[in-house]
């Protein structure tokens, strides 16, 4: 659709505004995720390579196990946290740059993984651009990390906040029970599987949920909401008072929220 295209646009240039506080407010990702997407590549000697690295909160798990690796990432805000946060790890280099001009050369991947940065990728062709960057055989692992809020309570009313304040895309749409038992892709059509079978190319899909319970204290919860792009996106006074609204909420419940933290991931093999 063209409008969301454009909105994808707009939210995708957004993060590098507020690269610290990204990456201090931020969750990871399940290390649990990490071992399923290499067991499931088996590399062997192969690099991998992630698209929209940001500051590098999946990047680091891969990096830590010795996983030669090139992160493409187009904003130089988040690519200077990046570099600082993989700097132990020689085996990793970064690309400023949009994976849509970036070339892969004469190498070819045995891994791309892209961590709640798929969505913003050109829709028309990142599928091609990914198989372009592969080897016969090797995998594609697309993550995100969407949390449920366990107080059905202080969910409705934070989502009254995003409301009234234009927020779309709202971090509070679901209950933890919404996605305790469910499964990726079950509940919104952004999951990548059927765009995936429709292209062709790529054969052993999977889609697997890691859960794990996250308490975030008011400031670290008003961190990670000020680092959404749905909030980015917001005039300033709408995202300053929306936040303020938020905090006194929090405060109001125990100074802090508890909320299902999932982390999905989709995977799929180059035929
Ligand atoms: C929500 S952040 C995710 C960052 C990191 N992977 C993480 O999980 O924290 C989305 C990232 O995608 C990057 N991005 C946006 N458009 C991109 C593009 N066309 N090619 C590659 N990365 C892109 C943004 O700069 C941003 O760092």
């Amino acid at each position: 659709m063209a409008s969301e295209r454009h909105v994808n646009a707009a939210r995708s240039k957004v993060f590098g505004e507020v690269a610290e506080l990204y990456d201090a407010s931020r969750p990871g990702y399940a290390d649990t995720m990490v071992t399923e997407v290499l067991e499931y590549a088996a590399l062997g000697d192969r690099a991998a390579v992630e698209v929209g690295a940001g500051t590098g909160k999946a990047t680091v798990p891969f990096a830590a196990l010795g996983i030669p690796l090139v992160c493409v990432e187009p904003d130089a805000r988040m690519a200077e946290v990046l570099r600082r946060n993989v700097a132990g790890y020689p085996n990793v280099r970064v690309e400023v740059g949009d994976f849509e001009q970036w070339q892969p050369g004469s190498r070819r991947y045995g891994l791309l993984f892209a961590a709640s940065a798929w969505n913003f990728l050109d829709h028309d062709r990142r599928w091609g651009l990914v198989h372009a960057a592969l080897a016969p055989g090797s995998a594609v692992a697309l993550v995100r990390n969407p949390h449920g809020v366990h107080d059905a309570g202080l969910r409705a009313e934070l989502a009254g906040i995003g409301d009234r304040h234009g927020i779309t895309g709202s971090p509070h749409r679901f209950l933890a029970s919404d996605i305790a038992g469910g499964e990726p892709g079950n509940w919104d059509q952004a999951w990548p599987d059927t765009e995936c079978r429709r292209d062709g190319r790529f054969t052993d899909l999977r889609s697997v949920r890691f859960r794990e319970d996250l308490r975030y204290d008011t400031d670290r919860y008003l961190g990670y909401l000020s680092s959404l792009s749905a909030y980015r996106i917001l005039p300033d006074d709408h995202r300053e008072q929306a936040l303020a609204e938020a905090g006194r909420l929090l405060d109001a419940h125990g100074g802090g929220i508890d909320v299902l933290q999932v982390t999905d991931v989709f995977l799929a093999r180059t035929r």
